[in-house]
């Protein structure tokens, strides 16, 4: 069978890694990047490090608004689905790549399988909310990795091509661990082990209003212990832009966006992180990092479930007593899969007619 793989952002890629693997095996795969992350350490990097292979296409469509950015990977999309006419189109996640892939595969009549399936914020206000309803609801393969993604399917009235396999990170991280504690990313850093907070941001929610990157920055700042923040190029140029890098640069170790393996690294030796991020609340679970997520709800479920993860939303006082008090001891419960997702993924695709 041929499949065309569609991605454009930094947790995608990630994602795609042991799919695109999997699925090399037994059918033909066509990689596209719609160019959505661009920098050389939101993109290439990903590719070096996981080892995924060069896309076959890659359209270039950069940053700007959302419908201008969706618009013109849907455009580029068209072009390259008309010419590969592949037998299945599988999107990754929530982003605006999922979407634009997600709609022009549907109005060409491809079949769409989309990885991740199933996850719900209940929050409209989120871009990534709407993209990944428009992804559900138009697949005819959802690879859900968690039983509340079923849950959530279920209740939208989602039960046909749904597939529990288990989630994609988690087989990425069980495959990086050994490697990533093999850097010496933390000595490098001038940090120490089990001492500093590692910091990740980029929602628009957190960082495109002053008042609330301001407010997240005096957390920071405060937090009485070390600091590593890998900045997003969202989250960079807004703090340039209101002027609030001075102010972080004193107290936080503010560095450039690090390669996964550089990454892992830091969360497995971190105290806690704290993070507005998807993919790394998850991680920090899988890990037994506590994670103090700068948001007021979060599609994953399971990692609040034992406790693990605590939603403090982005006021400084309360980021802050968790910083201080949040210490999570108990067990962690919650199953994200057997570390053979994409295994699962591909056996399921061969199947496929
Ligand atoms: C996107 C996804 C989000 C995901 C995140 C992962 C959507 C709507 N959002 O958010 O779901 O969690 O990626 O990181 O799809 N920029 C650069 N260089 C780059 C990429 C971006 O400078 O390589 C800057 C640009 O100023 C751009 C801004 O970051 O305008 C935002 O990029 P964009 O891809 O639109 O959204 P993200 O915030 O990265
Ligand atoms: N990540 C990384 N380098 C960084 C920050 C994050 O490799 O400097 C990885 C992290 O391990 C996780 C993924 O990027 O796997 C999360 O991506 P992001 O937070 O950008 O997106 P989200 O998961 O929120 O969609």
């Amino acid at each position: 069978m041929k499949i065309a793989s569609i991605v454009g952002a930094r947790p995608q890629f990630i994602k795609a890694a042991p799919v695109s693997r999997e699925i090399r095996q037994h059918h033909e795969e066509i990689l596209i990047h719609t160019g959505q992350h661009y920098d050389e350490n939101m993109s290439d990097v990903f590719f070096e490090i996981l080892d995924i292979p060069r896309p076959n296409y890659n359209l270039g469509v950069g940053s700007g608004s959302h419908g201008r950015q969706t618009a013109d990977m849907m455009r580029g999309l068209e072009d390259v689905l008309e010419k590969e006419r592949p037998d299945l189109v599988l999107v990754y996640g929530d982003t605006n790549s999922t979407l634009a892939g997600a709609l022009v595969a549907a109005k060409m009549g491809m079949p769409l399988g989309h990885v991740e399936a199933g996850l719900r914020s209940f929050n409209r206000e989120m871009p990534e909310e709407v993209n990944r309803v428009v992804a559900d609801h138009l697949s005819s393969l959802l690879f859900a990795p968690t039983e509340t993604a079923i849950s959530n399917l279920t209740r939208e009235g989602i039960t046909r091509g749904v597939h529990l396999v288990g989630d994609v990170m988690y087989d990425v991280a069980l495959q990086s661990a050994q490697a990533a504690r093999s850097r010496d990313t933390v000595g490098r850093l001038g940090l120490t082990r089990g001492e500093y907070i590692l910091v990740t941001l980029h929602r628009p929610q957190n960082v495109d209003q002053k008042e609330t990157l301001s407010s997240i920055v005096e957390a920071l700042v405060n937090a009485g212990r070390p600091v590593v923040f890998p900045v997003h190029p969202r989250t960079r140029k807004n703090l340039a832009a209101f002027g609030l890098w001075d102010r972080l640069s004193a107290k936080v170790k503010a560095i450039e966006p690090v390669d996964y393996l550089d990454f892992i690294a830091l969360l497995m030796a971190s105290a806690k992180v704290v993070t507005d991020s998807g993919g790394v609340q998850k991680e920090a679970y899988f890990f037994g990092v506590p994670c103090v997520t700068l948001r007021d709800e979060t599609e994953w479920m399971e990692t609040m479930e034992d406790g693990w993860n605590a939603l403090v939303g982005a006021e400084t006082e309360d980021i802050l007593h968790a910083i201080r008090n949040f210490n999570p001891e108990g067990i962690k419960s919650k199953s994200f899969g057997d570390g053979h997702a994409a295994e699962h993924i591909a056996r399921i695709l061969d199947k496929f007619v």
